[in-house]
């Protein structure tokens, strides 16, 4: 059973180190819950990336998730462009090992000489960031900080509409509340920006095994779904109730990546559409 599962996934779905990751996590689980070992750990052995490179950057459905989000980028900087602008504020959040990072980076590069670009990469651990210093110092436009999600943004330097894009790559289920997060994210865009989020929209067996250990204990509808990740129409309730004028997500339900349930969801801020829709109800 086991090595017809390694079989379809090797070469095909993903590394075989993302395979190793997760028969090694369900070995651990008997120690995981006896609190004998950490989860991080077991996804970062020694500090070394190998394994989150596999389930981050590696597998099909974080190839797509990834270009997804760099062909939505590219896309609000061409219509920047057309309009004028001059500079795109990017801040990226909970951007960890820059999975996405790596693949939005080289869409921003090709925007060079018809648009300057202002970066903000972060991430709540000083890890990350050492690690990202080195993986982009090409960009000198990229800016590095650390930003906790369940603090209010301005005490940490991130300002009101400062951001034309926000983007937010399997963070958003550390939340506490993410009711209030995502009401605070879309604060730090002025009408018109976009808030990029991808997130597992079901429960995952092979996360909930050891990434499930990491996660901080929500405030928020999975207190009374008894869920660790938000569904589809959950994350749409959640960004309606922040404010977003416009919700757009990928794969659509025809896609062959739909049955993994992991999406893509680009959100647009726009207060005047906004209210125009809630005097129409
Ligand atoms: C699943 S990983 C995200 C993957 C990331 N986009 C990447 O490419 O590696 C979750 C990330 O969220 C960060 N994180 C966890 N809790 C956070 C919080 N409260 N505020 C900000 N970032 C957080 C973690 O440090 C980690 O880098």
């Amino acid at each position: 059973m086991l090595e017809r599962g390694e079989r379809i996934w090797d070469g095909r779905l993903g590394s075989p180190l993302a395979m190793d990751y997760l028969i090694s996590n369900a070995r651990q689980l008997p120690a995981l819950m006896r609190g004998e070992r950490q989860a991080a750990l077991l996804l970062f052995p020694e500090g070394k990336m190998d394994y989150a490179n596999a389930l981050y950057r590696n597998s099909i459905t974080a190839r797509y998730l990834t270009k997804a989000t760099a062909a939505a980028v590219s896309r609000i900087c061409a219509e920047k462009i057309a309009a004028g602008g001059q500079t795109a504020h990017l801040v990226e959040i909970g951007a960890g090992t820059g999975a996405t990072t790596a693949v939005v980076a080289p869409c921003l590069k090709a925007c060079a000489g018809k648009l300057a670009v202002d970066y903000l990469f972060t991430d709540v651990s000083q890890f990350f960031l050492a690690a990202a210093r080195e993986t982009f110092r090409d960009c000198p436009w990229m800016r590095f900080g650390l930003v906790n999600i369940d603090r209010e943004f301005e005490q940490q330097g991130l300002a009101p509409e400062s951001a034309d894009i926000v983007i937010a790559a399997g963070v958003l289920n550390n939340a506490f509340n993410t009711d209030q997060t995502a009401k605070d994210l879309l604060q730090l865009l002025p009408d018109g920006g976009w808030l990029l989020v991808v997130e597992p929209t079901r429960e995952f067996p092979e996360m909930l095994i050891s990434q499930a250990f990491m996660m901080t204990q929500p405030e928020d509808d999975r207190k009374n779904t008894k869920t660790t990740f938000l569904s589809v129409r959950q994350w749409e309730h959640v960004f309606w109730q922040a404010g977003a004028a416009e919700v757009r997500s990928l794969p659509s339900d025809e896609h062959m990546l739909a049955p993994m349930e992991q999406k893509f969801f680009a959100v647009k801020k726009d207060s005047r559409t906004r209210l125009k829709q809630e005097e129409s109800l």
